[in-house]
């Protein structure tokens, strides 16, 4: 839930990236998703998907399917939302 968000700098969002073990997590419209839990599932399949993954998805998802609602369809997997590293240390 909302109260489990936690702050997500541009490092620690490249670090999860699902290698190694890691979390798979991309970014859309300045939040954070663990899209490790989406990659089976995902109509495009895995591997188009995980071309997001440790970084912002919002420019590749928007062209290639800007009608579909990530909102609705992550909202499960929402883990934080993006900082500035500066933001992050205050
Ligand atoms: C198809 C969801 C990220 C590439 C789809 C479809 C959904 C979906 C629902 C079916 C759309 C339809 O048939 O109208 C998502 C979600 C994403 C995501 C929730 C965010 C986590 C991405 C990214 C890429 C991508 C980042 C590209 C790098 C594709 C492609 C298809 C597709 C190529 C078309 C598959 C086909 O019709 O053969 N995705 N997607 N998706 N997605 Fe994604």
């Amino acid at each position: 839930g909302v109260d489990k968000l936690i702050r997500v700098t541009p490092s620690m969002l490249k670090y999860n990236n699902g290698r190694k073990g890691r979390p798979c997590w991309s970014s859309y419209g300045g939040k954070v998703f663990n899209i490790g839990v989406y990659l089976e599932y995902h109509p495009g399949g895995e591997g188009e998907l995980r071309r997001a993954s440790g970084k912002d998805g919002e420019k590749l998802f928007m062209e290639v399917h800007p009608w579909v609602n990530w909102e609705n369809m992550l909202g499960e997997c929402l883990v934080g939302i993006m900082v500035s590293e500066d933001d992050a240390r205050a």
